[in-house]
């Protein structure tokens, strides 16, 4: 194989997805995990609802489509994990080894998102339990309150369900990605759809739905500032696993022949409803039970049990949701290290089994810090908060952003022109230059003024 010859097709090291479906869904496993019904709740509560949402769906578009599309064809252009893609690629169309670094600052980002990732999974694994043992009755706005501080103020109990989901993650990957994510996706997917819309129907009936959707859906523009913008950009890029290169290694396992905008457009529409029906399900219950769309990332743990308390058989549902939940967060998990062991396997030569555990162990050691921000170190803030807002805000806001427009700037001005159009040959040349305009134009302008407009330059 000749890394120089760009034209030439390279094979991947791993194999590739046994069919287009199977890309979809280990992207679209990806995609929705906790980022969906987790996060993208309570980061919405906390930038005041609607006006947030707003610019959070423009970002998915204007930005987030024509980036995934890039990392897609980057990724299968390379078909290395991130940073060698882009090593190889950069040579090929500029001469210059120095886009790796674009690589690395996404495996960085990965490697830090995952260490708190896993610590609020092992929250979902803690109330299912609970759930199964019936400890999640006769609940009422107080009592999910104290549920969730035993919780949180434990560090024992997060340090068990962190390194629960941790080894799982890393058996896992340690197996290949191919048998155990497709069949995972396949089962939770629709399961977890299931259930959302079993709450949405509870929350039409018993929640203040109209006060939930009012907050989500109309638009307050007095309530955004420069850091509410940022955070919906941030939380754009987190929810797609877009400047992470995750997207890129998945991409780099996609045969030829399948059409990259059209994965792409079924990806986005996927994640999005599921965001946008947690947030359906979560706002009325809210409302109704009193507590408060700022409550933080606490905010499911405290809405949803109490909503499944009301239900006939609420128990049976709860431990599903949250064992679902659970299964999401595994399949992003997996997105998440694959990346850094593919980068481990390809450079070091260590075995698959190898290079998952070192790098597991490490990223569960950094777990630590952010366990400890909800109870002995909660004291520790400085620039965003704890430990733990630190990591997130550093992931989501600043890296995620800046290597997804490098990706894109990549993609888009250094390829050659009949590189990408190869890439994107299924389409007509009016939606390529759609995508080109995007990839070239909007999405780095858009990223610039955001990352300008939050330090305050603008
Ligand atoms: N997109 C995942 C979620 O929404 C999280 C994730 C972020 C996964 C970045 C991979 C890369 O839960």
């Amino acid at each position: 194989m000749n890394n120089h010859q760009g034209n030439q097709e390279r094979f991947s090291l791993h194999g590739q997805w046994s069919s287009r479906m199977t890309f979809i869904l280990a992207v679209t496993g990806s995609a929705i995990g906790l980022g969906n019904i987790w996060k993208f709740p309570y980061i919405a509560g906390d930038n005041g609802g609607g006006a947030f949402v707003l610019i959070y769906l423009i970002c998915i578009f204007v930005i987030g489509f024509p980036i995934m599309v890039s990392e897609i064809m980057i990724g299968r252009k390379g078909r290395r994990n991130p940073i060698t893609s882009m090593k190889i690629l950069g040579l090929e169309e500029q001469g210059s080894e120095n886009w790796k670094w674009v690589g690395l600052i996404g495996l960085m980002a990965g490697f830090i998102i995952l260490s708190y990732y896993s610590v609020i999974a092992g929250w979902t694994l803690h109330y299912f339990k609970m759930s199964l043992l019936g400890e999640l009755s006769n609940l009422n706005s107080e009592s999910v309150q104290t549920i969730f501080g035993e919780l949180t103020g434990s560090a024992i109990t997060q340090l068990m369900y962190h390194t629960a989901f941790m080894a799982i993650t890393v058996a896992i990957i340690a197996k290949g990605i191919k048998d155990g994510l497709e069949r995972a996706v396949k089962l939770m997917m629709p399961g977890l759809l299931f259930i959302l819309i079993v709450l949405l129907f509870y929350s039409i009936l018993q929640g203040d739905f109209m006060a939930g959707v009012n907050f989500l859906l109309m638009p307050d523009f007095t309530k955004i500032t420069s850091q509410s913008v940022l955070a919906a950009m941030g939380q754009a890029f987190f929810t797609l696993s877009l400047g992470m290169g995750c997207i890129v290694m998945y991409g780099a396992y996609l045969p030829k022949n399948e059409s990259i905008i059209g994965t792409t457009t079924t990806i986005i529409f996927c994640d999005t409803i599921i965001a946008l029906l947690a947030g359906l399900v979560i706002f009325p219950i809210v409302f109704q039970f009193g507590l408060k769309p700022t409550d933080g990332p606490g905010l499911i743990f405290l809405t949803l049990p109490l909503a499944f308390n009301e239900i006939t058989g609420g128990y049976i549902f709860s431990g599903l949701f949250f064992i679902l939940l659970a299964f999401a967060a595994i399949t992003s998990a997996l997105s998440l290290l694959e990346p850094s062991v593919a980068w481990m396997i390809e450079n070091k030569n260590y075995s698959r089994g190898k290079s998952a555990l070192i790098i597991g162990v490490l990223i569960w050691l950094l777990g630590f810090l952010s366990i400890f921000s909800f109870n002995i170190l909660s004291g520790f803030t400085f620039w965003k908060g704890t430990l733990f807002d630190n990591f997130d805000y550093l992931a989501s806001n600043i890296l995620l952003p800046l290597s997804g427009l490098l990706f894109t700037i990549f993609a888009s001005w250094i390829m050659k022109k009949e590189n990408s159009i190869e890439e994107l040959s299924d389409v007509s040349r009016r939606v390529y230059k759609l995508w080109r305009f995007g990839a070239r134009y909007i999405a780095p302008i858009g990223v610039i003024l955001v990352f300008l407009n939050a330090i305050g330059i603008i």
